[in-house]
């Protein structure tokens, strides 16, 4: 297994690139040098915040995210193109889920305008953790939380946005394709709940069903939906696609049926699943060169990494 990111040296080498062993990363933790923060009050908006070092940061013991989990985060990426650019893809939706998710959470918001200029001048500010042309990606994270002390009702006197971000590899290591275990037991989301938005709830409350899973051997679980428990719903990072050409809701049964199975997700990007394993029957699914899933990742990477022009807007330049 490769090492993450997080025993690698951190220190600087030259003026390009941080002395970081591009070749062993893998999607962990990584100091990185700076990070951008921005503070608002109860009933203001977010101002342009700034660019400082990386750090710890200091938080109430009563702050609204530590005592009711009142925060979202996102995750996108940037790219050293062949031909030299930096450039991310699609920020703007990241910026607009992010605001849906406010809008659930009760929190103000950055506009995408704000949240876009953030991201850049993160990147730009880490600019040698950015890995070289295909070796890996910045993973960066913007986060927004009520950092205001409360103990019972609203208002949370302080937000904070804050984007830092770390060079990462592949999430899954797993490259001839990933088995899965269907999760019977815990569920992901609920109807009317938060699993539409990406607040920070939805994740360690199914870590326990991702630690059962590897103890076992198994790549990652799949969960199925709340209400019913026999469909299909989302991987523990990434979406679930099966070879099929409608979007609708997928029982467990289509699933096992089906020819080719892939997962996809901005650390995931495009990857296969050659496996699931649903009470304790094994399901096998086409792997190798020749699947649709293969097809989409060399396009998808080839579009971010500046191979192939982007016909449709995706990719904004720093
Ligand atoms: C992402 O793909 O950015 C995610 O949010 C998944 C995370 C668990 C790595």
């Amino acid at each position: 297994m490769a090492p993450s990111a997080q025993s690698l040296p951190t220190s600087v080498s030259d003026e390009k690139y941080a002395n970081v062993k591009w070749e062993e990363l893998g999607f962990g933790f990584c100091r990185t040098d700076n990070m951008y923060v921005a503070k608002c009050k109860h009933g203001e908006s977010f101002q342009e915040g700034k660019i400082v070092p990386y750090a710890d940061i200091q938080i109430s013991p009563c702050s609204a995210v530590l005592n009711y989990g009142q925060g979202l985060y996102e995750g996108l990426k940037a790219y050293r193109t062949e031909d030299g650019r930096i450039v991310l893809f699609r920020p703007d939706q990241n910026a607009l889920r992010l605001q849906s998710g406010a809008n659930r959470l009760c929190m103000p918001y950055p506009t995408v305008d704000q949240f876009v200029s953030a991201v850049k001048q993160v990147v730009l500010a880490n600019k040698k953790w950015i890995p070289p042309p295909g070796r890996g990606t910045l993973y960066i994270r913007p986060i927004l939380f009520g950092s205001g002390p409360i103990l019972g009702s609203l208002p949370v006197p302080e937000y904070t946005f804050t984007v830092f971000a770390c060079p990462v590899g592949r999430y899954h290591k797993d490259n001839a394709g990933l088995n899965l275990k269907i999760e019977d037991k815990f569920r992901r989301a609920f109807p009317s709940g938060t699993g539409g938005v990406k607040s920070i709830t939805n994740y360690s409350p199914v870590w326990i069903t991702l630690a059962e899973a590897k103890a076992k051997g198994f790549s990652d679980v799949l969960f199925l939906d709340a209400a019913t428990g026999k469909n299909v719903e989302e991987l523990f990072a990434s979406n679930v696609f099966i070879v099929k050409v409608e979007e609708r809701v997928v029982p467990v049964e289509d699933l096992l049926d089906a020819e080719e199975v892939f997962c996809s997700g901005t650390a995931a990007i495009v990857t296969t699943i050659a496996s699931v394993t649903f009470k304790e029957k094994k399901t096998e699914f086409k792997t190798g060169d020749k699947t649709l899933a293969a097809k989409l990742f060399a396009t998808l990477t080839d579009i971010q990494m500046g191979r192939v022009e982007d016909k449709k807007g995706w990719i904004v330049e720093l």
